[in-house]
Formats: structure tokens, C-alpha cells, sequence
């Protein structure tokens, strides 16, 4: 990772005056966008949820975090604890697959289908754990420049969230909405696991707030080619821009130059 830094004495005179400027000036930001990386935990990619496919982003993701500069990093985690109402083991007769109805906490009228899965992303655990290489990357930029915000889902006992913004019957938001309007952020480059849960829930929230929301399609995956492309189709339709990297890269351009 050699990088250059360029920090204008100027900048200090910025954070005299008191200006909400966490980032110094760089020629590889991209302004007003942050980096949104959705669960790019252990147990998507190799533990209890692996999926084959999952390790095929891992290139593209550390070079978004190598050879560009954000305001601002979002990475979610999964972070359920034991028992959780997605883990079929918490549900007696129930095998991996199955679906439950459920009530809504607040509106007992209203139920919503769980889906069920293996036991996952439970603290302290290693499957929980955000994968090493991006985890180190995170804690590099953390020590210099870019203000990285993790952010646990899905730790109420008996409501799943798919979106790191919200739960899935919107009965609680995360922090991640006040972070992004405090960063000054219009546009979310998300990438992460998986396409058809928890970044398609996070894409469809982020246009919802208002948000430019921009997938990196070659940084997303789930366990198929064919639910990827419907969820990408469904995205579209949200107004969600679905590019490439390198497209991503040739139409965003930033200052520096190799
Ligand atoms: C990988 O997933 C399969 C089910 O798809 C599961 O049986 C297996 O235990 C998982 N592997 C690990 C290391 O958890
Ligand atoms: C769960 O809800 C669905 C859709 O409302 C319904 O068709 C199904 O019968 C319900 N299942 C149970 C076990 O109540």
C-alpha cells in the first residue's frame, strides 16, 4: 500500500476555524460519497453461511479502500445474539430454509415472514468477525484520515434487519442516517453480502432516505448468478445505479494522477 499524502498547511487552519472537515484535502476523494460495506463478515464469505461465490469480492472491495479516498466509511455487521429469531435452532421443529410468521412488536395485527438460517454473526465469535483483509484496511484508515462507522444490526432478540439502516419492520433505525446527513453525504458506493438480503435492503432504504445509491456490482454477490441479476433488475427499478468498478472508476474520476 504506498500512498502519498498531501496535507496542506491550510488544513490546520481549517480545524482552527472550526470546520466540521474530517478528511484533509486529498487528490483521490470523492466528495460527498461515502464507502458503504454491508456484512462482509466471516460467516457470509467461509462460516456458517459461506457461499462460494462471496470471495470474489474481495478484490474489488480492498481496492476501493486502497486506491480511493471517502468521507466517509460505513461497515455493517450482523450482530445477533444467541437464539436470535432468524436462527432456525430457535425454533422447535424448524429446519434451515423454513420461514415463521411473526408478530410485529408494535403492531400485533401485522406479521411478517422470517426466513430462517444456520446460527450466524454472533458477538465475540469469529464468524461475526469482518473479514481480515478488509478489517485491517478499515483499522489503517481509521488511524489517519477517514472516519469509518460500524454499525451492528439486528441485535433486537426477536426483529431481523436486513438494511443497516433500519430493522425489517422499521421499528428501529441504526445510526447510520444521522452519520451520513452529519458526513454531508448525497451519494453511497455500497458493495458487500448479500445482494439479495442485506445490500438490496440497504440500497432500497438508502434511495428512500434520499441518497444517491450506487452498487458495485462486481462487489456484491449472493449464491447465484440468476438471484443476483433479479435483485440487480429490482435495484434498477428503485433507481439504483448498478455499474462495474472499473466503469465506476472511469466515470468518477478523481484528482490524482498515477
Ligand atoms: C458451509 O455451509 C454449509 C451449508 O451450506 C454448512 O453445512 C457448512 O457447515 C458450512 N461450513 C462452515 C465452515 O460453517
Ligand atoms: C404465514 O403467513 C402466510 C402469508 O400470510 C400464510 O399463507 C401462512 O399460512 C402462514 N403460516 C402459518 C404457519 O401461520
Amino acid at each position: 500500500m504506498k500512498r502519498i499524502y498531501y496535507v496542506s498547511a491550510s488544513a490546520a487552519l481549517f480545524s482552527l476555524v472550526g470546520l466540521v472537515q474530517a478528511v484533509p484535502f486529498s487528490p483521490r476523494l470523492h466528495k460527498s460519497t461515502a464507502l458503504v460495506l454491508i456484512d462482509i463478515q466471516n460467516d457470509f464469505i467461509t462460516g456458517s453461511l459461506n457461499n462460494s461465490r462471496a470471495p470474489s469480492i474481495l478484490p474489488q472491495v480492498y481496492k476501493l479502500l486502497d486506491d480511493h479516498e471517502w468521507h466517509f466509511i460505513a461497515a455493517s455487521q450482523d450482530w445477533h445474539p444467541e437464539g436470535h429469531v432468524s436462527f432456525a435452532s430457535a425454533h422447535a421443529g424448524k429446519a434451515l430454509g423454513d420461514t415463521v410468521n411473526i408478530t410485529f412488536l408494535d403492531t400485533p395485527m401485522k406479521t411478517e415472514q422470517q426466513s430462517l438460517y444456520s446460527d450466524h454473526c454472533v458477538p465475540e465469535t469469529w464468524g461475526a468477525q469482518i473479514e481480515s483483509g478488509v478489517q485491517t484496511r478499515l483499522h489503517y484508515l481509521e488511524g489517519y484520515r477517514t472516519p469509518v462507522n460500524y454499525i451492528k444490526k439486528a441485535q433486537d432478540h426477536s426483529v431481523d434487519s436486513y438494511s443497516a439502516f433500519a430493522d425489517n419492520q422499521y421499528h428501529r433505525f441504526t445510526t447510520l442516517n444521522s452519520e451520513l446527513s452529519l458526513h454531508g453525504i448525497q451519494t453511497m458506493v455500497v458493495t458487500g453480502l448479500i445482494t439479495n438480503a442485506c445490500v438490496r435492503g440497504t440500497c432500497i432504504d438508502g434511495i428512500k432516505l434520499g441518497y444517491e445509491v450506487v452498487l458495485v456490482e462486481d462487489a456484491t454477490e449472493t449464491l447465484t448468478d440468476v438471484i443476483k441479476q433479479a435483485t440487480i433488475k429490482e435495484l434498477e427499478g428503485w433507481g439504483v445505479q448498478v455499474t462495474k468498478l472499473a466503469d465506476w472508476e472511469k466515470n468518477n474520476p478523481t484528482g490524482y494522477k498515477e
